[in-house]
């Protein structure tokens, strides 16, 4: 049988993209070498989600005294944390398996490699059987980075170092957690086993953590975490990793860290190998498969989504990114914008991100202008974060008097960053956001109150 689409992996790309198209009428198939949801439903997003609600919950009663609730003996019990964590993986691979069934697509269960371009499309092995297409949407996604560092397999093997599959499969509360990467990954998990009682200690290469975001919202990120009795040693490189013990470099010392688990958490990489695209010729640049703006490859007819094309690796950049495919596979007009892309660290505080900082928009010569406030001018986070520091910065175009980034450090911020990535991605002018009505008292009223300071 010939489809009209195949696509490679059932992750966030590859199952709303199937979705999509079979809904309009595609043909499609979709094959899946593990399990549907891939890396951000099974290993990655969603367990973590579940995990930090955990966490949180234990945090906020732990700290209850402040809003006049006290509790004794909390504790994070880690084994049914898990086993709830699992539920909700459970939950949501049925929905999703469900979507894409009742969209019509077809779905098989193999490790998908492509053969090459036959008489009617392109031929796609899975198992003892070949599948034919005329177009193919590789979502194949990515993998953690493992750079040659001294001893990493041989720890990997011993069940010392893990990735944030095994960690997030491990049935113990490790006493001591060595975290090697102070990234996404890495400091939401340091902050769930924080919580759940161990001694966690990040060891970051830069000076400060959460990666590329505003210099300012990381410190006091780190401020939050150290609460929490996380050590942070930065601007440190890990180069040696032995079993029960990390090296790292330190101002041109070596120095050692002694811990019963180890947490590999310094990236990820486009997961390109054995997918066969030399057959066709598929162009990849640093390890990544080289796309457009409508996501097409260099070879017509075959489009990459997702972390595979390491543009964004972020699950919602996923999910658009195949949209924009299908879309532009149908004939119809779309293009993808990574400009208003939020990102967001889902630690307790959360920190949200939005479009450029202003170092960035100046480094790009935009004459831009940033506004600063405490997130106490929130009614609602006053009301609900005793002692909070939270702050939220609004980067404008002085020229176009537009909003074009906001940088959030607060509770609740994962969920109304999206509010200034609406602004920022349809280049909102000042004038029309302040006649915008905001819901009061919430704690996005700060975009608000930010607009009327600029
Ligand atoms: P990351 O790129 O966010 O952070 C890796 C960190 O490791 C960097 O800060 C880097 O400086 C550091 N590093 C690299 N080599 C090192 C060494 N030898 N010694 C010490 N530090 C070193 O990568 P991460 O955290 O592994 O996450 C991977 C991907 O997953 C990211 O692309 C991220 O966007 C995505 N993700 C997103 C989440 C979210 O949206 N909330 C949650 C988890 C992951």
């Amino acid at each position: 049988m010939l489809y009209d689409l195949l696509i490679i992996g059932g992750g966030p790309a590859g199952y709303v993209g199937a979705e999509r198209a079979a809904h309009a009428g595609l043909k499609t198939l979709l094959i899946e070498k593990r399990k549907l949801g891939g890396v951000c439903l099974n290993e990655g997003c969603i367990p973590t989600k579940a995990l930090l609600y955990s966490a949180k919950l234990c945090d906020n009663a732990k700290g209850g005294a402040k809003y006049g609730v006290s509790a004794e003996n909390v504790i994070l019990d880690h084994a049914a944390a898990m086993k709830r964590k699992d539920k909700v993986v459970r939950t949501l691979v049925a929905g999703v398996q469900a979507g894409v069934k009742g969209s019509g697509a077809t779905i098989v269960e193999g490790e998908a490699k492509i053969l090459g371009r036959g008489e009617n499309g392109y031929r796609v092995q899975a198992g003892e059987e070949v599948y034919e297409a005329k177009r193919l949407l590789i979502c194949a996604g990515s993998e953690a980075a493992m750079p040659p560092i001294d001893g990493l397999a041989d720890s990997f093997n011993a069940g010392f170092a893990m990735t944030n599959r095994e960690i997030l499969a491990m049935n113990v509360v490790p006493d001591t957690l060595a975290v090697i990467g102070g990234g996404v990954i890495g400091l939401e998990m340091a902050s769930y086993f924080a919580s759940a009682g161990s001694k966690v200690t990040v060891v970051e290469m830069l000076n400060q953590v959460g990666g590329p975001i505003d210099a300012e919202i990381a410190g006091l990120l780190q401020k939050n975490l150290a609460k929490k009795g996380i050590e942070f040693v930065l601007g440190a490189r890990v180069t040696a990793v032995k079993r029960g013990e990390i090296v790292y470099s330190l101002d041109g010392k070596v120095e050692t860290l002694k811990a019963d688990k180890a947490l590999v958490s310094i990236g990820r990489r486009p997961s390109t190998a054995n997918l066969g695209l030399e057959s066709i010729g598929v162009m990849l640049e640093r390890g990544a498969i080289v796309t457009d703006e409508t996501l097409r490859t260099n070879i017509p007819g075959v489009y990459a989504a997702g972390d595979i094309n390491g543009k964004s690796m972020l699950a919602h950049t996923a999910s658009r990114e195949a949209e924009v495919a299908v879309n532009h596979m149908l004939g119809l007009k779309d293009r993808m914008s990574y400009a208003a892309i939020p990102g967001v660290i889902y630690t307790n505080p959360e920190v949200g991100t939005v479009g450029e900082t202003l170092e960035g928009a100046k480094a790009k010569g935009i004459s831009a202008e940033e506004v600063k406030l405490t997130m106490k001018y929130s009614g609602r986070y006053v009301a609900e974060n005793e002692g909070g520091d939270g702050i939220c910065k609004l980067v404008f175009d002085k020229a176009r008097e537009t909003i074009i980034g906001a940088h959030i450090i607060s509770n609740y911020a994962s969920e109304f960053i999206i509010s200034a990535g609406m602004m920022v991605e349809k280049c909102m002018r000042v004038d029309d956001i302040k006649r915008l009505v905001f819901p009061h008292p919430t704690v996005c009223e700060i975009i608000r109150e930010g607009v009327f300071q600029y």
